[in-house]
This record gives C-alpha cells, sequence and structure tokens, in this order.
C-alpha cells in the first residue's frame, strides 16, 4: 500500500512497570490536581484497589471523593450521576480507576461536566468547545486499550447501543500503566478482556485509516498480546506475562486512536446490545470469520502476523479457546431467526465504514451465520 499520510498527536504520557500506581498521587499533583473525583467500580474497590490510590492522593493532600456507581458497558445515566458528584465536590481532576468502562465513564463524565448539556451532544470528533479537565487513567484490566484513546464509550440507556465521544481534549494526560493491578482480575474477566485486546490488533492493522505508525502499534501489540494471553489464563501471578499484556493492550488501544477498528466491532456491538454477550466474548466468537472475510483484499497485511489469512483465523480460534468462554453465538442465546435483525443494526455501526472490505448488510448476515 502507498504510505498513507498521518497526524499522529501523542498526548498520553505512559508511565509503565509493575508498582508504578505508587506514583499516583505525585503525578496528581504535578498536574496541578487539588480536588479529584475518581471514577470506579464496586468490584475495584473490593479488590483493594480504590483504598490504595486514594491514599495515594491523600499523602499529597489532595482532596477527593469517590464515584464507584460505574456498571459493564455504562450509559449516560452513570455519566450523569458521576457528574452530579463531580459537580458537587468542585472537582478539578478526575482519574479513572478500573476497566474500559470506568475510564470512558470518567472521559463522559469529562464532556458534560467541562461543556454542559447531554452526552449525546458530543457524539462523534472535536464537539467540545470549553477546556476539559486534566485525567489521569489507571486501567486494571488488560483490554480495551482506552487510556490511550480520545474516545468515551457510553452506551444509550434504551438501545444500549454505543456511542462513541471523542475530542483530543478528552484522552488522559498521563496513563499508569501498571501490571500489577491487572493480577486481581478473575480469569474469565482476563479471557475476555484480553481477546477484545487480541481483536484490536488484528483488527487496527487492516482499517481502511491504518497509517505506518499505526502499524507499528498493531504489530507489536500483536506481538506482545499473542505471544502472552495463554501465559496469563494459565499462571495468573506470572507479572512478566501480565505486562505483556497490559503493554500490548494499551499499544491496541493507540492503533485505535489512530486507525479506528473495522467490521469485527461492528458485528458485536448489536450482540452485546441485544443478548447482553460480554464485548471481548462477541468479539472473540466474530473475529476469526472476518478475518475469512477480509481475506480477499487483506491477505498480504495477514501475513504480517500467520503465515496465511486462514493460519491467523485458526490461531485466533485457538486463542479464544484457551479463555474457555462459550464458543458459538448460539450458546447465548441467539438463533438464526435473531440474526437478519443483528445484521440490520451491524450494517449502521460506525465502525464498519472503516473495514478494508466494503461489508453489506447480507454480508454480515452471512458472518453471524458462520458464528452462529
Ligand atoms: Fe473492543
Amino acid at each position: 500500500m502507498p504510505f498513507a499520510s498521518f497526524d499522529h498527536d501523542p498526548r498520553t504520557r505512559l508511565v509503565f512497570g509493575p508498582g508504578s500506581l505508587a506514583r499516583l498521587g505525585v503525578l496528581a499533583r504535578e498536574l496541578g490536581a487539588q480536588r479529584v473525583l475518581v471514577v470506579t467500580d464496586a468490584g475495584i474497590r473490593k479488590a483493594g484497589h480504590v483504598e490504595r490510590a486514594t491514599r495515594l492522593l491523600a499523602s499529597e493532600g489532595l482532596d477527593f471523593r469517590v464515584f464507584d456507581g460505574v456498571e459493564e458497558n455504562p450509559t449516560t445515566h452513570h455519566v450523569e450521576a458521576g457528574a452530579a458528584l463531580a459537580r458537587g465536590h468542585k472537582a478539578d481532576f478526575l482519574v479513572g480507576l478500573g476497566g474500559g468502562s470506568s475510564m470512558d465513564c470518567a472521559k463522559g463524565i469529562n464532556f458534560v461536566l467541562t461543556q454542559g448539556g447531554e452526552l449525546h451532544e458530543y457524539r462523534g470528533v472535536g464537539k467540545a468547545t470549553l477546556p476539559m479537565l486534566p485525567l489521569i487513567a489507571v486501567p486494571t484490566t488488560a483490554g480495551t486499550g482506552s487510556e490511550s484513546q480520545s474516545f468515551a464509550l457510553i452506551s444509550d440507556p434504551v438501545t444500549h447501543l454505543k456511542m462513541a465521544c471523542g475530542d483530543r481534549k478528552a484522552a488522559a494526560r498521563i496513563a499508569i500503566l501498571d501490571p500489577e493491578l491487572t493480577l486481581t482480575q478473575p480469569t474469565v474477566v482476563a479471557g475476555s478482556t484480553g481477546i477484545d485486546a487480541v481483536s484490536h490488533a488484528v483488527e487496527t492493522l487492516v482499517t481502511r485509516k491504518r497509517t505506518p505508525l499505526s502499524r507499528m502499534f498493531s504489530l507489536e501489540a500483536w506481538r506482545l498480546l499473542e505471544a502472552n494471553l495463554e501465559s496469563v489464563l494459565k499462571d495468573p501471578n506470572d507479572v512478566d506475562a501480565r505486562s505483556g499484556m497490559l503493554l500490548g493492550a494499551s499499544l491496541a488501544g493507540a492503533a485505535i486512536e489512530n486507525s479506528m477498528l473495522g467490521a469485527t466491532h461492528s458485528a458485536a456491538n448489536p450482540v452485546t446490545a441485544r443478548f447482553g454477550v460480554v464485548h471481548g466474548q462477541a468479539v472473540g466468537i466474530l473475529l476469526p470469520h472476518v478475518v475469512r472475510f477480509n481475506a480477499p483484499e487483506c491477505e498480504p497485511e495477514y501475513r504480517a502476523l500467520a503465515s496465511t489469512s486462514e493460519l491467523l483465523a485458526r490461531r485466533l480460534e485457538a486463542l479464544y479457546a484457551a479463555t474457555g468462554l462459550p464458543r458459538t453465538l448460539r450458546d447465548f442465546g441467539v438463533e438464526a431467526s435473531d440474526l437478519s435483525k443483528l445484521a440490520r443494526v451491524a450494517a449502521t455501526q460506525w465502525t464498519a465504514q472503516f473495514n478494508p472490505r466494503t461489508v453489506t448488510e447480507s454480508d454480515f448476515l452471512e458472518i453471524y451465520q458462520c458464528a452462529l
């Protein structure tokens, strides 16, 4: 392919290494924090991470409040609840601590808190006109790579479909990547978030928006994730493997920021919205079929990951099988009669336009049939 033009703006400082959470308080103070809202969920609090994080903030004299009401696939209701707490606290700084849901919710809160109005007004790219609060993102899963992105993915509370609100000002100022925080993930979470990260590496490599730089992120993300996913599933306390996964997921997130995603994510979103299938599981089931669908137009690119696209698809199936998660849509109650409606919604998802091979409603139907 000819060298695509790009405008890469590295705006998130990465602080990586086992134990690096210890720097949270000092880094927040350096960025001018005084009144912090920590955005997280109840599971992260239970794991003890919230207490540690807030102790670090307090030791630097920072006044904090905790919003731990985030749930999986957060909606605008979660964003509004967090924003109300931030307003009451007069927050001047945000910390997103947890998985993609917590980090995305923190970004969503930042939009409505600083710009006013409702979140859907910021759907798309670059709709924020006023300054936004500085954010430190601290992932506790190796998955979405939200810490490397300027997008908040927040679901509509009625349709449960995700809307993407992106603005360069919404990107985290600092991401603290501490692999030790990922040790507390249950294996089922490590599996589903890990395969999601793998899908980000594979999808970003071939999108229509790919650039020489996004390719670099995709390839290194794949190298790290492919080598370490099975290891963390076998030995959850392997800090080196956890490090590889966390860094790989973050680099895959940086690839998304530059090149967007493809048909796997378009197909996965309606399955999650309608049947409640965890994002990583929907993606893990669909990805090999999308690789086979894309193969006629992407064989040379896929060969950077495996000898042939078919061997790549099989390797992806093996990686997903290693998670031990259900392997077909039918396992989640999806029936053949549901597929045409899912395909209709999938074709409207905005990531579909970035897929390297044009993908129509009937193509999605075929992909779903293969995954059933
Ligand atoms: Fe994803």
